[in-house]
């Protein structure tokens, strides 16, 4: 099967073509650090035929943490040894590791970074709720700069390359958005291609300067997002066209923003959990909780979308139209027989999975010796739900 194959990408080989796809671990420190959890999850995985790694969400910067407590931070040289650790040990079995790098913009709360939120306009997420303060242009040449640094210590820890999180409305994918960058600087919307890439772009580029052109860059995107007034398919055209210009290394494709978050992972909305757990949610006031589930109820619930089998596969397949970049695709792959045909269909070149790898951290290799494998992922999103508490992602069906 194609999907037991290996593949080359920008000189790094991948075993198979059933890698992970980011995945915040929940196991570093406060301040960033990778506890022993943390390299432990990724020996896991390493060991047991993962075709290659992309790492959980890493802050750039303090500013750009994200709500979850336990986020990895690559925001200082004194990050790098950890890290180096970490990329030892997964490359002890031959297999690649790529840390994914981001920073939140609004998608984050002051309690936790302990500074202003900070993003490409004032407007608000409808989830995270805190106004923005918007960044000067000069400032967003400051944040920029935060990427280049995060991936030049991500390329003296080891790692195979990196990749630039521009997916699920965080801060990058805030620039790309007409909904929400309303800025009328340079980083603004381009009115040719309906989207604001020049952020994005100039990481990229800066990226290079810093860390050559042999260094891997990939780029996650959302395909979509529950507002299709702002961002169809005529602007994801656009953004892919953009990237292949650009020539970045890979282009995985996911979905949404975390304004609705579960549209990113689809399936069941678990509401006791998240009135439990979800620091936003959560409360002790009756009243209060009466009301949390009602805005949950009648504002979140409608809008969410089902899950169905390889729901990303659509956007997947018109990107491979557009570029010859390899392109990665995420989004409810549950069988080997999902993932070939993919493959074979011309799809995508790689497929990436999360959930299944939380359930199973050996699913390739369960996959690879049962072709009618299914995942023992349900789709509950419990593990979804619970890196908001501060615990280790972990499944909670099995
Ligand atoms: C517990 C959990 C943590 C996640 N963390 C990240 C992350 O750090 N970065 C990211 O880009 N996506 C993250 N995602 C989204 C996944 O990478 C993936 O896009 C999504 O879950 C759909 O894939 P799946 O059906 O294989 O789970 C996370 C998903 C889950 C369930
Ligand atoms: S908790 Fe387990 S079964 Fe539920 S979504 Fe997460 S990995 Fe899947």
């Amino acid at each position: 099967m194609k999907a037991f194959q290996p593949i080359t990408i920008a000189g790094i080989t991948f075993r198979n073509r059933i890698i992970r796809s980011a995945t915040y671990e929940g196991m570093c420190d406060e301040k960033g650090f990778p506890t022993a959890g943390y390299y432990s999850t990724y020996e896991a995985l390493a060991r047991a035929d993962a075709g290659g790694i992309i790492t959980g969400f890493a802050y750039v910067s303090k500013e750009g943490r994200a709500m979850q407590p336990a986020q990895a931070g690559i925001d200082a040289p004194d990050k790098i040894p950890g890290f180096r650790t970490l990329t030892d040990k997964v490359h002890q079995y031959g297999c690649p590791v790529i840390l994914q790098i981001a920073h939140t913009g609004r998608q984050t709360i002051r309690r936790v970074t302990g500074l202003p939120v900070r993003g490409t306009s004032s407007k608000r997420s409808v989830y995270f709720w805190e106004k923005p303060v918007p960044f000067s242009t000069g400032e967003i040449y400051d944040r920029i700069n935060k990427f280049a640094d995060a991936a030049s210590y991500a390329r003296d820890a080891g790692f195979d390359g990196i990749q630039v999180h521009a997916a699920h409305g965080y801060l990058v994918h805030q620039f790309l958005l007409p909904g929400i960058n309303n800025r009328k600087d340079e980083f603004g919307i381009d009115p040719q291609t309906g989207i604001g890439s020049a952020f994005l772009e100039k990481i990229i580029g800066s990226i290079r300067h810093r860390c050559g052109n042999d260094f891997p860059v990939f780029v996650k995107i959302s395909g979509g997002i529950n507002d299709e007034k702002h961002f169809n398919i005529d602007r994801f055209s656009s953004l892919i066209r953009i990237l292949d210009h650009i020539r970045v290394d890979a282009i995985e494709i996911s979905y949404g923003t975390m304004d609705y978050p579960f549209n990113i992972f689809r399936g069941e909305m678990p509401v006791n959990l998240i009135l439990l757990r979800n620091p936003l949610f959560k409360t002790r006031n009756p009243i209060m909780r009466s009301l949390n589930k009602a805005i949950i109820d009648l504002w979140f619930r409608p809008r969410l979308l089902p899950f169905s089998p390889t729901y990303n596969v659509k956007y997947a397949r018109l990107a491979k139209t557009l570029t010859c970049i390899p392109v990665i695709v995420v989004g409810g792959f549950r069988n080997p027989g999902e993932i070939e045909e993919a493959l074979t269909s011309g799809s995508a070149d790689l497929v990436s999975l999360s959930r299944p790898f939380v359930a199973e951290p050996n699913i390739v290799s369960k996959m690879k010796n049962d072709r009618n494998y299914q995942s023992l992922c349900k789709n509950c999103n419990y593990c979804a739900v619970m890196c908001d508490s501060g615990e280790p992602t972990k499944c909670y069906k099995f």
